[in-house]
């Protein structure tokens, strides 16, 4: 479905090369680790002890798993996600052509549950579902389809947009239909992925609720081992690219403070930073590359963290000022 191209850097990269290949760099949490471990957990263990892409099937009900993916918009759900599955041993992303046991589906804000069904049917290589088929028979088509794909898991990520009510919305059923793909003929581990919307519809539900269990993508803390990490992954990437940070050592924490602690925001915040600078020419990052490229993305503010002013000093002042985005 989506090809990796992850060209090498040399010393001879152009400006252009050298944006591709931060634009593909992905910085690791403890909690890639985490969701790979509960997405394990969604499989069967083979003989060899090793997983399989078998989903684990519960003996006495005849259930798969399920679990939910939460975070806020710009947290990361879909980047981390992907990064799973691509680097999983087990389990590849089925395309309309291309095979595997993994269908990964993004719900447009618009959709109903019917329709995520016709885009299950049509992702996985039916011709054409018709429009005037109902709810029931174009699920009827998609699970069929999952099973003569062999998709042993289904990744449903935006899935709050089918918790949106309003004309044509069903939510109740949405959350019914989100239960009943652990219990079909063939069986299949579902992943759902979105913002709080998403557990809270769930959650009215106390029988749907507890097949899935949350994954939650919190703001990174400032002085925290993700905070950390973050730091040093755009460190590495400032060095690889032969860019210098600016000298006082706070400009990832002063990125962390403008975006909230948003991993996603803050990474992508720090990428636009280091990539003007490359058009720019120069080597050298400065504040006001930081200050130029939040106000893109966010307007002007008469008081930023990026202003040139001792970090703790300036946080304490934004703070007591109430300042937010
Ligand atoms: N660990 C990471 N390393 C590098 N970049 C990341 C990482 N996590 C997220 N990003 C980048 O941050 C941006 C936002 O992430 P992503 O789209 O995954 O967020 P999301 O939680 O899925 O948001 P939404 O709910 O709006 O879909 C993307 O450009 C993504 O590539
Ligand atoms: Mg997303």
């Amino acid at each position: 479905m989506f090809e990796f191209h992850d060209p090498a850097l040399t010393p001879e990269s152009s400006v252009a090369e050298k944006c591709a290949w931060l634009t593909n760099r992905y910085i690791k949490l403890d909690r890639d680790v985490a969701l790979e471990e509960q997405i394990a957990g969604l499989f069967k263990m083979g003989d060899d002890d090793a997983r399989t892409a078998e989903p684990m099937i519960d003996s006495l009900t005849g259930e798969t798993r399920g679990m939910m993916v939460v975070g806020n918009s710009g947290s990361g759900k879909s980047a981390l996600l992907r990064r799973t599955l691509r680097s999983s041993g087990v389990l590849s992303i089925a395309g309309r052509e291309t095979e595997g046991n993994t269908l990964y589906l993004t719900v447009p804000p618009e959709a109903t549950i019917k329709a995520l069904a016709t885009s299950i049917a049509e992702a996985t290589g039916y011709p054409k579902v018709s429009s005037r088929a109902k709810s029931y028979e174009t699920w009827s088509i998609a699970r069929h389809r999952l099973g003569e794909r062999g998709i042993g898991l289904l990744v449903i990520d935006e899935a709050h947009h089918l918790m949106r009510r309003g004309s044509g919305k069903d939510v109740e059923g949405a959350i019914q239909t989100m239960k009943s793909l652990l219990q079909g003929e063939h069986p299949v581990a579902v992943i759902i992925a979105g913002v709080q919307k998403l557990p809270d519809a769930i959650m009215e539900d106390p029988e749907t609720d507890s097949r899935f269990p949350k994954f939650e993508l919190p703001r990174l803390l400032e002085g925290s081992k993700d905070a950390a990490s973050f730091a040093r992954g755009i460190q590495t990437c400032a060095r690889a690219l032969g860019l210098q940070m600016p000298e006082d050592g706070t400009l990832t924490d002063r990125i962390l403070f403008a975006e909230a602690g948003s991993m996603g925001r803050s990474v992508r915040l720090a990428k636009n930073i280091m990539m003007n600078v490359l058009m720019d020419g120069r080597s050298q990052i400065r504040l006001q590359d930081a200050h130029r490229a939040f106000a893109m993305r966010y307007g002007s503010f008469p008081q930023s963290p990026f202003d040139a002013y001792e970090w703790l000093a300036l946080r304490q002042d934004l703070i007591d000022g109430g300042w937010s985005r």
